[in-house]
């Protein structure tokens, strides 16, 4: 996949998730081998009136290959505005958020509930794609309630957008069900723009099934937690097996940039995903779950891993 002479490779990218995706995380789902990836998702606003917010989520790491930066709003006029922001001056590519289901985002009339008002998702696009000076993404799920994935990326396609990323179920679906690869191959038929699918990749296997409905590329977000040697097992690359090696080099990267206390918090969930399919995990889990420090949790998944 190549959008505007930017090489996306094999296409093979990690999901933007918001509280999941810090700098860390991306820096080692970029050494095992994601060809892009996404912020965390970037409000418009703040990014105006709170920039001191938006810095810290727009740290990156040297190893990250194409780097996209996720926003989200509700005003054409403010989001053209911050797609000039100089907080996203490192990011090849810009992608407008226009899926996400969470309460707090759908009251404002932002996220997925701009699928239930195309004029205004066309009037962002389009309002986006004129003022910025790099391609311009979009990424939705198939609807709100219903399957209206087809009328939405045409409309995508229409308003100026390079790409689009269909994350194949409807809002109210959340992440229940499996994502419909039928209405990914309908799209990627529809549209002249690049397709990237999206929903239940986390192995070879269910890698080339996505691929089978024709898509560009192909986003991976729950595979890749605690694992994100995902991309080189659907790669096919050798990569290096040692988890202790990695863990650290996400927290170390953590460190560059925060706090002990807020990463002692923060670092925890990921801990608890590294651990996942150890063999008699329960107890340590359980430890690392109210461990006071990070060198103790690091102790203890140590210690598990020599007794597998
Ligand atoms: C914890 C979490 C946070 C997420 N945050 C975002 C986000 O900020 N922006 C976005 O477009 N999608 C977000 N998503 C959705 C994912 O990008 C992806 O579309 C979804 O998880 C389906 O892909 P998967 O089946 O590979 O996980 C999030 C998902 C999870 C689980």
């Amino acid at each position: 996949m190549i959008i505007d002479n930017i090489d996306f490779g094999e296409g093979l990218v990690l999901a933007p998730m918001a509280g999941v995706t810090d700098v860390g995380f991306r820096d080692v789902c970029s050494c095992y081998g994601a060809d892009a990836t996404y912020s965390e998702m970037l409000s418009c606003r703040a990014m105006i009136h709170n920039p001191k917010k938006t810095s810290l989520m727009t740290i990156y790491s040297p190893n990250e290959k194409i780097k996209i930066g996720q926003i989200f709003g509700h005003e054409p006029d403010i989001m053209a505005e911050a797609i000039k922001s100089p907080y996203l001056k490192q990011y090849q590519i810009i992608d407008i958020n226009m899926g996400c289901p969470a309460p707090k985002i759908v009251k404002n009339g932002e996220g997925s509930a701009l699928m239930g008002n195309i004029p205004l998702a066309s009037k962002i696009i389009s309002a986006c794609v004129e003022n910025s000076n790099r391609p311009v993404s979009v990424k939705f799920r198939l609807g709100i309630k219903s399957d209206m994935s087809l009328d939405f990326g045409r409309m995508c396609e229409d308003s100026g957008a390079n790409f689009v990323t269909l994350h194949a179920r409807t809002s109210q679906q959340g992440y229940s069900g499996n994502a419909d690869y039928e209405a990914i191959a309908r799209l990627k038929a529809a549209l002249k723009i690049p397709v990237i699918g999206n929903g239940d990749v986390d192995s070879r296997e269910s890698y080339m099934k996505m691929k089978e409905t024709g898509v560009d590329g192909v986003m991976i977000g729950r595979g890749s937690l605690g694992r994100p040697f995902v991309f080189s097992l659907i790669k096919g690359i050798d990569y290096d097996k040692d988890v202790m090696k990695m863990i650290k080099r996400h927290i170390d990267i953590l460190r560059e940039h925060y706090n002990e206390d807020w990463l002692i918090k923060y670092i925890r969930k990921h801990l608890l995903w590294y651990m996942t399919g150890l063999k008699g995990g329960n107890e340590a889990r359980a430890q690392v779950a109210t461990s006071p420090s990070i060198e103790n949790s690091l102790k203890i998944i140590e210690n598990l891993i020599k007794n597998q």
